[in-house]
């Protein structure tokens, strides 16, 4: 299995480690095939801007490093260009993953979504194109997306 240079840069010096306390929103979700679990959590200021994210992964490498490129990728944006995040955009950020670490870059989107909802739901509103995430990824709906190396 190769990893991109990139992949192993964020897996031995991952960014945005940690928690926030009191965070606007927090989003978890795993996988119960590999066991891996990823935590997200959002600081969106009054305007709706990420003004700080943070991750907690209890998992492999991949997704040590797809959470570390996710929240990079999220950070300082609007909640609308943080819905545009996918799986796709992560992994292309890190130059790829080997095809049987797909699953982590899905599990790094749907953290962020989850994280996205929580807000949505502390704060009574509703964010056009998110739907409720799930929380056992192993079947659901992304398993076959974006395999393309
Ligand atoms: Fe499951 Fe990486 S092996 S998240």
């Amino acid at each position: 299995m190769q990893y991109s240079a990139k992949v192993m840069d964020h897996f031995t010096n991952p960014r945005n480690v940690g928690e926030i306390e009191g965070a606007s929103g927090v989003g978890t979700v795993g996988n119960a095939k590999c066991g891996d679990i990823m935590r997200v959590y959002l600081d969106i200021d009054d305007n709706g801007i990420i003004k700080d994210v943070k991750f907690k992964t209890f998992g492999c490498g991949a997704a040590v490093a797809t959470s570390s490129m996710a929240t990079e990728l999220i950070k300082g944006k609007s909640i609308d260009e943080a819905l545009k995040l996918t799986n796709k955009s992560v992994m292309e950020a890190l130059d790829g993953l080997p095809t049987v670490k797909v699953h982590c870059s899905v599990l790094a989107e749907e953290a962020v979504r989850a994280a996205l909802w929580d807000y949505a739901e502390k704060k009574g509103i509703k964010i056009e194109g998110l739907e409720k995430p799930v929380e056992d990824l192993e079947d659901s709906h992304h398993e076959d997306l974006h395999t393309e190396d």
